[in-house]
């Protein structure tokens, strides 16, 4: 047999046969009926599907908020579906990156102190070393002028992006984006969507929720889930994702 556990640290994730089932007092919701995919390092994936096709669920299996009924689920060397809520924190806190559509920031907290909560969470105080990479990864996602500020001071762009360097200050396995330009204007949405190919082009790997094409064909590839489980699994070529690109700088709004 394939030694899965072995093979698995050359993936970001591995996903095999995962169920989720949620036990209500009148039915049982089978929320995930069985999927399979890998996510190999530097990959970019979006997920899409109908609404209730399991998108949300499937990403809180991947940030490990929640057990899956059964299957595996191989975060580096681990598979975590084995885990209990406490080991899950810690894995959490440690190698998981969100970022959400609605931001998720701590009002009254500045640029640099919201991109070190994640290290809080561990419970440690920082490094020095853990703190200059906060400064950098502010500065990364242009925010080097902005580290006092806070939420109230920031255009959604620029919250969205205090969000995405907080995802990556635990240095983590992906970042977990649900929707995360939901919320935003066309011209601010084409500025994330950069951002998040740039980080890609650097390594990082991304996992995202869209219900847009246009963001999904930005993606190197694309989940399609359907009733709880993989409708497809479609590689975009280079050509869709340049031309996707291109409509976006194309369409975009005369600035006011
Ligand atoms: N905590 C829960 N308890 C019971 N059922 C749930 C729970 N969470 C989700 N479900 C059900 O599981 C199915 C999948 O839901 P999920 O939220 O994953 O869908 P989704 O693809 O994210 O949809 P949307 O596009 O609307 O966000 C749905 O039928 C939903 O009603
Ligand atoms: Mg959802």
């Amino acid at each position: 047999m394939l030694d899965i556990k072995q093979d698995a640290r050359n993936f970001a994730c591995r996903v095999v046969d995962l169920k989720k089932e949620y036990v209500l007092k009148s039915e049982t919701v089978r929320a995930l009926r069985g999927v399979s995919f890998d996510v190999p390092e530097g990959d970019y994936v979006a997920i899409m599907g109908p609404s209730g096709s399991g998108k949300s669920t499937l990403l809180n299996m991947l940030g490990c908020l929640d057990q899956p009924t059964s299957g595996s689920l191989w975060l580096g060397g681990d598979d975590v579906a084995t885990m209990n809520d406490n080991q899950l924190a810690t894995i959490r806190s440690q190698r998981i990156g969100f970022v959400f559509q609605s931001y998720n920031l701590i009002q009254q907290l500045t640029v640099v102190e919201n991109i070190q909560v994640p290290l809080f969470y561990q419970g440690r105080s920082l490094t020095r070393e853990q703190n200059k990479r906060t400064y950098e990864l502010a500065k990364m996602v242009g925010l080097g002028e902005r580290l006092d500020h806070r939420p109230t001071q920031l255009s959604g762009g620029q919250q969205q992006r205090v969000a995405i360097a907080r995802s990556l200050v635990n240095n983590p396995y992906f970042i977990l984006a649900d929707e995360p330009t939901g919320n935003l204007d066309s011209r601010t949405s084409e500025e994330i969507l950069q951002l998040f190919e740039r980080l890609n082009v650097e390594g990082k790997t991304i996992i995202l929720v869209t219900h847009e094409d246009e963001v999904s064909k930005r993606a190197k590839r694309v989940v399609r889930l359907k009733d709880g489980r993989l409708q497809w699994d479609k590689t975009n070529t280079q050509e869709v994702r340049d031309a996707a690109a291109q409509y976006a700088i194309d369409n975009m709004p005369v600035e006011a």
